[in-house]
């Protein structure tokens, strides 16, 4: 271990890491299902999916054996002037599953570009139709949409990029009509959200050219769930408008709400829609921005002037794609969703619990997701990913064996959807552990 944590400490920079005052990284030999074992052997349950990344488990062999058959086929081509089987396959599997006419998939490598593509098509879009004055974007306090500059831009709501502030492009940012278990005031919230949305539209409507939302939760912003109907109401209002609908389902998607897309519990369907993390069951880097058919026609011309300029040296791989293929065919065979709704069942029953802690405050469970806040405490106060009680409370459940990163005042989980009861027993009694300590 030692060996291994001075040669990362010499030559790494790590992601979200202020490298002067957090503990040093767990050097890890390996992982299985819902479980990480570092080089001495101790287990670590994976309780957060590895950045929520991971769907049916760590190393599962059904997906290690597609990326190896496509290793031995081709592992990577260009995809400017060339196609190839995974990638066609994943792209007519997606837009079957999402329907309508969400049928022209963009691939790229990330979350973040993802969002990075839909923001660009939606702009570009309306230059294309004539219209160039819709140059601005609408999003809600407590997005995150990623860390490239257009998703900084309308994820500016997280409160992470505060230093970059000035380089962003203009985003409106409206209320999110957030709830919780036992929430009697969600209505009036809701629409306090709406009237928001609403008069923001009213000002600059005809500047604004999408307006893009993380359907049923908010993810690193803090967990904050809405209702489908809250979803409904904020794409009618938009589309009243002719503003144009992005769904970042990028945490969300692959079953994490207990349906494969949260936004099939809405009764609504986006112009555009951002995958990645879930898409390759967390195993490679990929990500789709899947278009709406009316919109990619908007592209077409007789010259390069109106196509889009865009695309990544891995743009489509094909191990990835593969991989998205064969997670994808595993929702089915091992009938995934009945294993979320029993991971539900087990979250909404530790929540009954939650609710009468005392130092536990809005709760809250939505599929394979149970999150809540702490009150009475300091990590409430503090109010960042980085406070020095989350920071305090990761080290001790890392300390327990479960790996668990509040985002502030935020506890939650979100296992892999292989996690035993047993491995979920302990995240539970390791939760009520922690709040001991606040
Ligand atoms: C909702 C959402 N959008 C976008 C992103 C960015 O994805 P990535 O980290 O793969 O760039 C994330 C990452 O957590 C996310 O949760």
């Amino acid at each position: 271990m030692t060996d291994l944590i001075s040669r990362d400490k010499e030559f790494i920079w790590h992601p979200f890491t202020q490298h002067k005052t957090e503990c040093e990284p767990i050097a890890l030999s390996h992982a299985k299902d819902a479980s990480l074992f570092d080089v001495d052997g101790n287990e670590i349950i994976d309780l957060i999916s590895s950045w929520w990344t991971i769907t049916h488990g760590h190393s599962h062999p059904a997906i290690n054996d597609a990326m190896m058959a496509q290793a031995n086929k081709m592992s990577h081509v260009m995809f400017s002037g060339f196609t190839h089987e995974p990638a066609v396959q994943i792209a007519e599997s997606l837009s079957h599953h999402l329907g309508g006419n969400l049928s022209k998939v963009f691939f790229s490598d990330n979350g973040s570009t993802s969002v990075e593509v839909a923001l660009k098509v939606a702009y570009q879009y309306w230059q294309n139709k004539g219209e160039a004055q819709r140059t601005n974007f609408i999003a809600f306090d407590g997005a995150y949409h990623g860390d490239t500059f257009g998703a900084m831009a309308v994820g500016k709501g997280s409160g992470f990029f505060t230093s970059f502030d000035e380089l962003l492009c203009q985003v409106h940012t409206v209320p999110y009509g957030e709830t919780w278990l036992g929430d009697n005031e969600v209505q009036s919230r809701e629409d306090t959200a709406i009237t928001a949305l609403q008069k923001t539209i009213d000002q600059h409507g005809n500047t604004i050219a999408a307006i893009i939302m993380e359907p049923l939760f908010q993810g690193a912003g803090g967990m904050k769930f809405c209702r489908p109907e809250f979803v409904k109401r904020v794409v009618e209002t938009a589309r009243a408008a002719g503003i144009l609908v992005i769904f970042d389902e990028i945490a969300t998607g692959f079953g994490r709400t207990g349906s494969l897309f949260a936004h099939q519990q809405c009764d609504v369907k986006p112009d555009m829609i951002c995958l990645s993390k879930g898409l390759t069951a967390g195993t490679l880097p990929l990500s789709v921005t899947v278009i709406d058919a009316h919109i990619f026609d908007a592209f077409l011309g007789d010259d390069f002037s109106k196509a889009l300029a865009h695309g990544h040296s891995f743009t489509g791989n094909p191990l990835a794609c593969s991989i998205a293929n064969r997670s994808l065919a595993l929702f089915e065979e091992e009938q995934t969703l009945e294993r979320i709704k029993a991971i539900e069942a087990s979250h909404q029953e530790f929540a009954q619990e939650l609710l009468s802690h005392s130092k536990v405050k809005h709760v809250r469970v939505c599929g394979s997701l149970l999150a809540f806040d702490i009150d009475e405490s300091d990590a409430a106060a503090e109010g960042t990913y980085k406070s020095e009680t989350s920071l305090k409370l990761r080290d001790f459940f890392l300390a327990e064996g479960l790996n668990i990163r509040p985002l502030g005042p935020v506890v939650y989980l979100m296992p892999p959807y292989s996690i035993t009861k047993d491995q979920l027993k302990q995240g539970y009694e390791g939760l009520l552990k922690g709040l001991e300590l606040v």
